[in-house]
């Protein structure tokens, strides 16, 4: 693969200038459940005034970069008749894509292998017309008795580093997101020993298929005690082993690496990058943000509730949570900006 000059701008405008990516792409079905927790009904027309409502947030742009969409997104348009991809650039969000089709049994194993790779190239050239500059694809790795299986991380390497390479031959920065999860009960040491075998395996494969680091972002976990681990690791633990986890595997040719929240609470999550950044401002060789699903669109899917009189508070809420979140990519956030809203 060719080093591509406008791929690591896009990389570096993605991950940089304290701004970080909304993860907006959830499957039908998860973005199902997510309705259903406000009663609202999963109707493609709710789907689109709820994706509506975020993308169009006032300056939702000074500290959200890009913003991940879902086939079913990428192809719509606001009630207004604009189409999301447009929306998004008017905001200098730039517009992605999720492209695998989720995980599935991983045959003869009880792990997961991520699916998606047939037929991508034509995939990608759609998507890149339609108005994406960046893709995302997601690794799932469970840890329990005896997994994550060296057959799992090398079966869901192998994808990752495919997929990683055909979006760069079609123009796409690929976001290489291996996922260990944080369900269980293990200790944050073995999260350490996972996620470093993970990514370790990860990066093999994208240099045997030859992908252009500097054009890549990575969307990892970060380190972390699992949710049912009676010891839970403080903020300051999880930064420092997670950066120093990081330091051993990620090559400094990367040029961002960005946070998915994975479950931790949207504080946590904040104040988890916050730390990192702080502790460690201007030793890294990457730049380090955030790519939150979950941890900022809550307050604001609660504070919707489906009602159009309510669309400004939870406008309100995804702003504000952006802006801790861009706080923490310069280590600026302490919880009183909390109380500040
Ligand atoms: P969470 O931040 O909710 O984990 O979602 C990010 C994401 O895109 C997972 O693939």
């Amino acid at each position: 693969m060719k080093y591509s000059a406008e791929l690591e701008e896009t990389a570096r405008l993605l991950s940089g200038a304290n701004r970080g990516i909304l993860a907006a792409d959830e499957s039908t079905g998860t973005i199902g459940k997510r309705l259903q927790s406000i009663k609202v009904e999963n109707t493609e027309t709710n789907r689109r005034d709820y994706r509506e409502l975020l993308f169009a947030t006032p300056g939702l742009g000074e500290y959200i970069s890009g913003a991940i969409l879902y086939d079913e997104t990428i192809r719509q348009s606001s009630a207004g008749g604009q189409p999301f991809p447009e929306l998004l650039n008017e905001q200098k969000i730039i517009p992605g894509i999720k492209v695998d089709t989720g995980a599935r049994q991983l045959a003869g194993t009880r792990e997961k292998i991520t699916e998606g790779l047939d037929g991508l190239g034509d995939r990608l050239a759609q998507y890149h017309e339609l108005g994406a500059r960046f893709a995302k694809w997601r690794a799932v790795i469970e840890i329990g008795t005896d997994i994550p299986s060296r057959y799992c991380l090398e079966t869901n390497a192998h994808a990752l580093a495919r997929y990683a390479a055909l979006c760069q031959a079609a123009g796409i920065v690929p976001i290489v997101e291996p996922e260990v999860l944080m369900d269980g009960a293990h200790t944050i040491e073995r999260c350490f020993d996972v996620t470093r075998r993970t990514l370790h395996i990860v990066f093999k494969a994208l240099y045997d298929q030859d992908v252009v680091l500097e054009n890549i972002l990575l969307k990892p976990n970060m380190v972390i005690s699992a949710t049912d681990c009676p010891q839970q690791a403080d903020v300051e633990a999880v930064a420092r082993e997670t950066v120093r986890c990081f330091r051993q595997v990620v090559p400094a040719a990367v040029p961002g690496i960005v946070f998915l929240s994975g479950g931790q609470s949207n504080e946590l999550a904040t104040a988890h990058l916050n730390a990192m950044n702080s502790i460690f401002a201007d030793q890294l060789p990457w730049q380090l943000s955030f790519s939150y699903g979950r941890a900022l669109q809550q307050p604001a899917i609660q504070a919707w509730q489906g009602a159009k009189d309510k669309i400004k508070s939870a406008q309100d809420a995804l702003y504000h949570r952006a802006r801790m979140n861009s706080l923490a990519c310069s280590g600026a956030y302490s919880s009183d900006q909390e109380k500040a809203a």
